[in-house]
C-alpha cells in the first residue's frame, strides 16, 4: 500500500513528503521528476510567487543510484521564497506578530480554520492550507508514476473550461491531449486558447478570478484494478477522494459523469463486443473505464471542476476578526487563475491512485515481482 505524508507551510523552509510503499527496484529519473514540478508551477494566469521558486526535488532516503529500496523514500523542495519571510517564519526565532491575518477570506480556510484551532492569526492556517502543498503530491504521484511507465501506462490532461470559455469536443482522443503540452493553458483548441486567455485578462483586469473544468486521462490500465466487492476497495471512489482533495477542486465525474444522467439507458452504457485478437471490449466509453470500481481495459476519463481562486486583487467583503466589524479580506500575492497547474495536480494525485491500485494486483515488493506477475 502506497501511502503519502505531507508538511510544510506554504512560505517555510521547505515542502516535505514521505512516501511510504513504493516497491524496490524503480528506477527514478530526476529529471522526469523535476520536470513534472515545473510544470505545476507553469501556466497563463499564475500570480508572481511562481517566478519566484524553481522547484528542484530532494531526495534524502529511500533511493540509492536512483533506484528505490523500498524503504520509506523522503524527499523535500524548498521555498525560495523563504529568504523573504524568515523574520516571520524561523521555527524558532520567528516574530509572531509579522504579517498577521484578521481579515478571513472568503472560499479560503481561514476563518473556519481560525475557529477550529483558536488561532488569533490567521496566517496560521494560510500557511498550510495554500495549494503550496500540492508541490508535495505532484513529487509523489511523479515518482508512483515510475512504476505505471515501466508498464507503457501513459497519462495526459488538459483544460476544457476556464470561466465562461470552453472546447466544443465532448470526447478527446488521448492522443489529441498531446496538443495540451503546447498551450500555456493547456487548452488543445488554438482558437479556445485564445479566448480563454483573454478571459483571464478581463478577469485579471478587474480584480477578479476564474475557475474550470479539467480533464484526465489515463491509456494502457489493465482489467480489474480496484474492487467491486467492498465500498473501500473501489477504483472510482479512490480516485474521488484523492482528486477532491486538491485545493479548490469541487466537483469529480467520471466518464460521462453529470451528463449521463440525464440520457437513458440504451444510450449510455458502453456494449460489449469480442474479437478473437481483441479480446473483450466496448465500442463506446462512456463510463470512463471503470465499471463495477474496477478498471475495465478503456481509456480512464476523469474531470474536475475547480472553484475560482478565492483570493482576490478586489477584495470580497469579511468580517475583521477580532473587532467583529465590516471589512475587505486579506490580500496576498494571489493566481487569477490556476486551472492549468491543477491539471497536473490531478493527474498526479490520479496517477498515485492507479499506481496503489496496480500493486494491490501485480505485488508490492519489487518491480521484478510485478514483471513476472505482469506477463502472466
Ligand atoms: C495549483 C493551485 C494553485 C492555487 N493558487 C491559489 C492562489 O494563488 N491564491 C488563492 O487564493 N488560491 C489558490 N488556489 C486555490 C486555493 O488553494 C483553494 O481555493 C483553497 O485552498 C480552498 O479550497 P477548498 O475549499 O477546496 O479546500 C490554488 C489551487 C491550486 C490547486
Amino acid at each position: 500500500m502506497l501511502r503519502l505524508l505531507t508538511a510544510g507551510e506554504s512560505h517555510g523552509q521547505a515542502v516535505t513528503g514521505i512516501l511510504e510503499g513504493m516497491p524496490a527496484g524503480v528506477r527514478l529519473s530526476k529529471e522526469k521528476i523535476n520536470s513534472y514540478l515545473s510544470k505545476r508551477q507553469s501556466g497563463y494566469g499564475r500570480g508572481g510567487r511562481m517566478k519566484i521558486e524553481k522547484d528542484c526535488i530532494q531526495i534524502l532516503s529511500g533511493v540509492r543510484g536512483g533506484i528505490t529500496l523500498g524503504s520509506p523514500i523522503s524527499f523535500m523542495v524548498v521555498n525560495k521564497d523563504y529568504e523573504n519571510w524568515v523574520e516571520g517564519m524561523d521555527p524558532f526565532e520567528g516574530n509572531l506578530n509579522y504579517k498577521q491575518v484578521h481579515h478571513p477570506r472568503p472560499g479560503h480556510a481561514d476563518l473556519a480554520g481560525a475557529l477550529k484551532y483558536g488561532f488569533d492569526d490567521m496566517r496560521h492556517v494560510l500557511e498550510r492550507s495554500s495549494a503550496r502543498e500540492t508541490t508535495a503530491r505532484v513529487a509523489a504521484g511523479s515518482i508512483a508514476g515510475h512504476i505505471l511507465s515501466n508498464f507503457n501506462i501513459e497519462w495526459a490532461s488538459h483544460v476544457r473550461q476556464i470561466g465562461s470559455v470552453s472546447i466544443r469536443e465532448k470526447e478527446v482522443a488521448f492522443d489529441a491531449l498531446k496538443k495540451a503540452e503546447h498551450s500555456s493553458v493547456r487548452c488543445i483548441c488554438k482558437q479556445t486558447e485564445e479566448e480563454m486567455i483573454k478571459e483571464i485578462d478581463t478577469a485579471k483586469a478587474k480584480g477578479d478570478t476564474l475557475g474550470g473544468i479539467i480533464e484526465v486521462q489515463i491509456s494502457g490500465l489493465p482489467v480489474g484494478l480496484g474492487s467491486y466487492t467492498h465500498w473501500d476497495r473501489k477504483l472510482d471512489g479512490k480516485l474521488a477522494s484523492s482528486l477532491m482533495s486538491i485545493q479548490g477542486i469541487k466537483a469529480v465525474e467520471i466518464g460521462d459523469g453529470f451528463e449521463g444522467v440525464v440520457q437513458s439507458g440504451s444510450l449510455i452504457h458502453d456494449e460489449i463486443f469480442y474479437e478473437e485478437k481483441k479480446g473483450f471490449y466496448h465500442k463506446t466509453n462512456h463510463a470512463g473505464g471503470i465499471e463495477g470500481g474496477m478498471s475495465n481495459g478503456e481509456v480512464l476519463i476523469v474531470r474536475c471542476g475547480m472553484k475560482p481562486i478565492p483570493t482576490l486583487m478586489k477584495p470580497l467583503k469579511t468580517v475583521d476578526f477580532h473587532q467583529k466589524t465590516p471589512h475587505d479580506a486579506a490580500v496576498e500575492r494571489s493566481d487569477t487563475c490556476a486551472v492549468p497547474a491543477a491539471a497536473i495536480v490531478a493527474e498526479a494525485a490520479a496517477i498515485f491512485v492507479l499506481a496503489d491500485a496496480f500493486m494491490e494486483t501485480f505485488g508490492a515488493d519489487s518491480m521484478k515481482e510485478m514483471k513476472e506477475r505482469w506477463k502472466k
